[in-house]
């Protein structure tokens, strides 16, 4: 009797860890393999983020929608006018390109609901403006002539939709369980979870082969979203089926399910080191803006300067992540200026020093970074770059790197930097047995952030 029941129990526990182990792998893979199809993201390092939609004609912040309270009757004139007149992606294209950046994620659809795409399932979209032109189409098109990865980014919130329940980001947003239950009492989420899944599935069959969908976001919690709002096991299901070379972001609120995700994306966040997940490193991409909104802000002056924007870059794949900076294109469809200089900047000390960015990545713990520096390593070629961020003067003391290093020249032109004993007496006091001398020149190279590159002894 009693092994009877052990046996039931056994059999129901076993049912039972299966099922969660199915429930929780939404793909199947070796960790090679995942490495292998995230590999030219890994070593891209340096994307473009586009943030693009109606919020670019009042020109005050993507969330203005929400911010200002704005009905869909109020929002209604930016469609009514929206006439990007100028727009051409072959132009943002090779900006990107020419910025250094290697793959572009732009928004399909953000938060205020407008599809910049043509979609069986709302009127709502590009081709009912003025403009009249499905935009996603002739960008995925620019972009891989170009050269860049593609990547689309679509809001799973949905500020325009008639059955999207309102919650607490909602422009219409309450403050009590009574308020929204009056609010919502017309609003059928499922309905909606059905279109987001059909609009998913469009993007990622109409438009060839997607190399990233960038799915945003959920906040569970009260008032709030979460997995089971969105139907995110079934969605990521089918985001899987239809592209399964693609890499997803982070944010359905799946971090539980093996294949529910692929990489982390700190916002707006410089890490303090390469990010955990069950104890191990896992990939990651930190999103920025050059200026605060991810939307065009016409009068937002809190613009971060050239070198900043170059520490951003440098300091993400110093802990082996990747950058996506933003651009919020104007009404018009063109690049602000102050984006476009930054990007020419960006541009400019890429041309000479990339090869510290693409398929590098943290440098080995047995090498420390000198002070005012970040590192980055490249496995491949067994190279150390030192990024200086504020040039030293002459002397330059590698602690430990004694026996390490065969040759150090600068990155941007191949110029040979002496190791050698520091000739002063102070200096060589500073030396110990284990350190070595670089012997720099007094006047800072013509570089913003001067780069030396060690070769490694093997
Ligand atoms: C946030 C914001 C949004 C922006 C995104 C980029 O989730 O809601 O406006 O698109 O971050 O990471």
């Amino acid at each position: 009797m009693k092994s009877i029941r052990f046996i039931k129990i056994a059999i129901i526990a076993a049912l039972f860890i299966q099922s969660v182990h199915v429930n929780a792998q939404l793909l199947v893979e070796t960790p090679e393999h995942k490495e292998k199809r995230m590999q030219w993201w890994t070593e891209a390092r340096f994307g473009m983020f586009i943030h693009w939609g109606l919020y670019a004609m009042p020109a005050r912040h993507e969330w203005v929608k929400k911010i200002e309270r704005m009905t869909n009757e109020e929002y209604q004139k930016y469609f009514d006018l929206f006439n990007p007149d100028l727009y051409n992606p072959r132009e943002w294209a090779i900006m990107a390109k020419n910025a250094g950046m290697k793959y572009a994620v732009i928004t399909t659809k953000h938060h205020e609901g407008f599809c910049l795409f043509d979609s069986k399932y709302t009127d709502y979209k590009t081709t009912n403006t003025v403009y009249g032109k499905d935009l996603i189409k002739e960008w995925v098109q620019a972009f891989r002539d170009e050269g860049l990865g593609v990547g689309f980014y679509y809001s799973l919130i949905d500020w325009h939709h008639p059955d999207y329940t309102i919650d607490s980001r909602h422009p219409q947003s309450a403050e009590t369980d009574e308020e929204y239950k009056k609010l919502n009492k017309n609003r059928d989420m499922g309905k909606y979870r059905k279109y987001l899944k059909n609009q998913v599935r469009e993007l990622l069959t109409n438009y060839g082969k997607i190399d990233i969908i960038w799915l945003d976001y959920s906040f569970p919690g009260e008032f709030g979203k979460s997995r089971d709002d969105w139907g995110s096991v079934e969605l990521i299901k089918m985001v899987r089926e239809l592209q399964p070379e693609i890499i997803i972001n982070d944010r359905a609120d799946l971090k539980d399910y093996a294949g529910g995700w692929d990489f982390t994306t700190p916002e707006q966040y410089i890490v303090p080191e390469w990010p955990i997940f069950e104890g191990k490193k896992i990939p990651w991409e930190t999103c920025q803006t050059f200026s605060g909104s991810w939307g065009y802000y016409r009068d937002e002056y809190t613009w971060k300067d050239n070198k900043q924007l170059l520490v951003l870059l440098i300091e993400s794949v110093s802990k082996g992540g990747n950058l996506l900076l933003n651009v919020g294109p104007t009404g018009r469809g063109t690049i602000d200026y102050r984006a476009e200089n930054a990007l020419n900047a960006m541009g400019e000390w890429m041309k000479y020093n990339s090869s510290s960015i693409y398929g590098c990545t943290q440098a080995p713990e047995s090498f420390s970074a000198p002070d005012n520096s970040l590192l980055t390593y490249n496995p491949k070629t067994n190279r150390l770059y030192i990024h200086l961020l504020d040039y030293p003067l002459q002397n330059f003391t590698l602690k430990g790197y004694k026996g390490k290093v065969k040759y150090a020249q600068f990155l941007h032109d191949a110029s040979e930097i002496k190791i050698s004993a520091p000739s002063s007496y102070w200096s060589k006091k500073q030396l110990s047995e284990n350190d070595i001398n670089l012997s720099l020149p007094v006047n800072k190279p013509p570089v913003e952030i001067p780069v030396i590159e060690l070769i490694l002894n093997d």
